[in-house]
C-alpha cells in the first residue's frame, strides 16, 4: 500500500499523524508524497474554525472524482471525523475509514476491513502508546495529554477530543529518551491546556506530578530546549513560571492566549478569568523570567462584541507588549453554546476589527523584534531555507530565524547566530563560530544573481 496524510489543524494533529504514519509503516505501508501517487489518503482534520472544514469539504470532493477515476481508498481522522457534521460530510464524498482523535490505533483494523469503518471511541490504550521517533529531526512534539475539560463557549475542541486525559509520566519519560536517543534536541510538550496536567476533571489523578514538576522532569533528562503549549490562563500557577527559571532548558517562552482583553466578554467566553486576573499573570511572569517571549491568542468579533470591548482588548495588547499574536475571526461552529445562544456580528465589522489588531501585532512585533538586533541567540537550525544556501530555524524564543551557511556550516543544529536585521515575522542573522566571530558567507560567483535569489531583504 502507498499511502499519503493530509494535515490540518494544530499541533496535536501533526503529533498525531506522525503516530498514525508510524503505525501504517509498521503494517508495511510505503509513505508517499502525493495523492497521485497513493492509493490511501487519509486527512487529518481541523474543525475549529469553518475554514478548515471547508478545506477538507473541498478535498474530499477531488479526492472523490479521483476514486471514480482509479481504486483508491479515502480515509479521513482528526477532530472533524469526531463530529456529526464531519460524519455527515464523510458519508455524502463516500470516505471509507473514519478514525476520531481517540481511535487513532484502529487505523490496521480499519484497513483490514472490507466495509466501511468508522471508529469513534476514546480508547485508554493511546495513552500508554509511544510512537517511534520521527527520523533526523532535530526538533519533535510530545504529547502529555488530550481532550480538554473546558467549555469555553465558542469551542469545539471539548466535543472533538473528549474530556482531558493525563498521560502518565512514565509513558511521557520512555517517550522522550526514544526522542533523545534518536538526536532530538528540542521538544515541545503538547495539550490543549498544560497548566492543569494531571486534574483531569478536577480531581488530582494519582501517580502523576503536576506541571512544574514534570517540566522539571523533563528538564533533568538532558534534553536542550523545551517548549509547551498551551497555557490556559485560568490554571495558570506560578509554581510553573518558577520551574522555567530554575531548569535552563526550558525556553524563556510562553504562549498564554488571552482571548479578549475585556471582563465582560471573557465572561461571556466562559473563559473563568477576569482582564485583571490575567494582567496578574502576565506581572508575575515578568518579574521571574524577565526576558520572556510572550504570544497569544485573541478572537475579534466574539457575539456582542462592542467597539469599547474591541478597544479593551487593543489596551491590553498594548500592556503586555505581546512579541506575537495569532489573531482569529470568531467562527460560529455548530454544537457550540455560543452558537446556539449568541447572534454572530456582520462579517464586515469583524474583518474590519481583525485588521487593526493585525496592525497592532505589527507594530509590537517590529519593535520587539528590532530590540535583537546586535544581540546574538541561540538558534536551532532545522535546515535549508527556500534559498538552500541559507538555513532557516527558530530562537528559544520560537522567532524564525534565517541565516546564510558559512564556515562549512551547512546541517541542522544548535548555534550562535547574531542578528543584523528584524522584520515583524523575521529575524536575520549571522553564524557565529566558537569564539565569537561572524562568519562570513563565501563569496558566491555571480554576485548579481545571488542578491536576485536571497531571501533577505535589500538592507
Ligand atoms: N486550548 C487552547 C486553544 C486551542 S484552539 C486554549 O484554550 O488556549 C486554538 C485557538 O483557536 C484558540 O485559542 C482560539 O483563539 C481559537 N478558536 C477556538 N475556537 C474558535 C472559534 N470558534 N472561532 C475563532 N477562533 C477560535
Ligand atoms: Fe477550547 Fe477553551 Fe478547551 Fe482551549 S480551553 S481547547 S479554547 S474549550
Ligand atoms: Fe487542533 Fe483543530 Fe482539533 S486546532 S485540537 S486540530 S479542532
Amino acid at each position: 500500500m502507498r499511502a499519503h496524510i493530509i494535515t490540518y489543524g494544530c499541533q496535536m494533529n501533526e503529533y498525531d499523524s506522525h503516530l498514525v504514519e508510524s503505525q501504517l509503516v509498521s503494517l508495511g505501508a510505503d509513505m508517499v508524497d502525493s495523492v497521485d501517487a497513493a492509493d490511501f489518503v487519509l486527512i487529518n482534520t481541523c474543525a475549529v474554525r469553518g475554514k478548515p472544514v471547508d478545506k477538507v469539504r473541498s478535498l474530499l470532493g477531488d479526492l472523490r472524482a479521483t476514486k471514480a477515476r482509479r481504486p483508491l481508498v479515502v480515509g479521513m481522522m482528526g477532530c472533524l471525523a469526531q463530529l456529526e457534521e464531519g460524519q455527515q460530510i464523510a458519508r455524502k464524498f463516500e470516505v471509507d475509514v473514519l478514525l476520531g482523535p481517540g481511535s487513532l490505533l484502529d487505523i490496521g483494523k480499519a484497513l483490514e476491513s472490507n466495509e466501511r469503518f468508522w471508529g469513534l471511541q476514546f480508547k485508554d490504550e493511546l495513552h500508554d502508546h509511544i510512537p517511534p521517533p520521527p527520523q533526523g529531526r532535530l526538533q519533535a512534539h510530545l504529547t502529555i495529554m488530550r481532550g480538554c475539560d473546558h467549555h469555553c463557549t465558542y469551542c469545539i475542541v471539548p466535543t472533538t477530543r473528549g474530556p482531558q486525559v493525563s498521560r502518565h509520566p512514565d509513558a511521557i519519560m520512555r517517550e522522550l529518551d526514544m526522542l533523545l536517543e534518536a538526536g532530538v534536541q528540542e521538544v515541545t510538550l503538547l495539550g490543549q491546556n498544560v497548566n492543569s496536567y494531571g486534574i483531569d476533571q478536577g480531581k488530582r489523578v494519582p501517580g502523576i506530578p503536576s506541571f512544574a514538576e514534570l517540566l522539571r522532569m523533563v528538564g533533568a533528562s538532558g534534553v536542550k530546549r523545551i517548549k509547551f503549549t498551551t497555557s490556559h490562563p485560568m490554571n495558570f500557577t506560578e509554581d510553573v513560571v518558577l520551574a522555567m527559571r530554575d531548569t535552563p532548558a526550558v525556553c524563556d517562552f510562553i504562549h498564554l492566549p488571552v482571548q479578549s482583553g475585556s471582563s465582560r466578554v471573557l465572561r461571556r467566553m466562559a473563559r473563568e478569568y477576569t482582564r485583571e486576573k490575567y494582567l496578574e499573570h502576565i506581572a508575575t511572569i515578568k518579574k521571574h523570567l524577565p526576558n520572556a517571549v510572550l504570544f497569544t491568542d485573541i478572537i475579534v468579533g466574539f457575539p456582542g462584541e462592542t467597539e469599547e470591548d474591541f478597544q479593551e482588548t487593543l489596551s491590553l495588547y498594548d500592556e503586555v507588549g505581546y512579541d506575537n499574536a495569532y489573531m482569529f475571526i470568531y467562527s460560529a461552529r455548530p454544537g457550540t453554546p455560543s452558537y446556539k445562544h449568541f447572534e454572530d456580528l456582520p462579517r464586515e465589522l469583524k474583518t474590519e476589527r481583525l485588521q487593526r489588531l493585525i496592525a497592532k501585532q505589527k507594530e509590537w512585533s517590529i519593535r520587539k523584534n528590532s530590540a535583537y538586533v546586535g544581540r546574538d541567540l541561540e538558534v536551532l537550525l532545522r535546515g535549508d531555507a527556500h534559498d538552500p544556501a541559507f538555513l532557516e530555524g527558530h530562537s528559544r524564543g520560537n522567532h524564525p530565524v534565517v541565516v546564510p551557511k558559512a564556515g562549512g556550516i551547512d546541517r541542522p543544529g544548535i548555534y550562535t547566530v547574531r542578528v543584523e536585521h528584524a522584520t515583524p515575522h523575521m529575524l536575520y542573522g549571522k553564524l557565529l563560530d566558537a569564539e565569537g566571530r561572524v562568519l562570513e558567507p563565501q563569496p558566491v560567483a555571480a554576485p548579481e544573481a545571488a542578491a536576485l535569489s536571497s531571501p533577505l531583504p535589500m538592507l
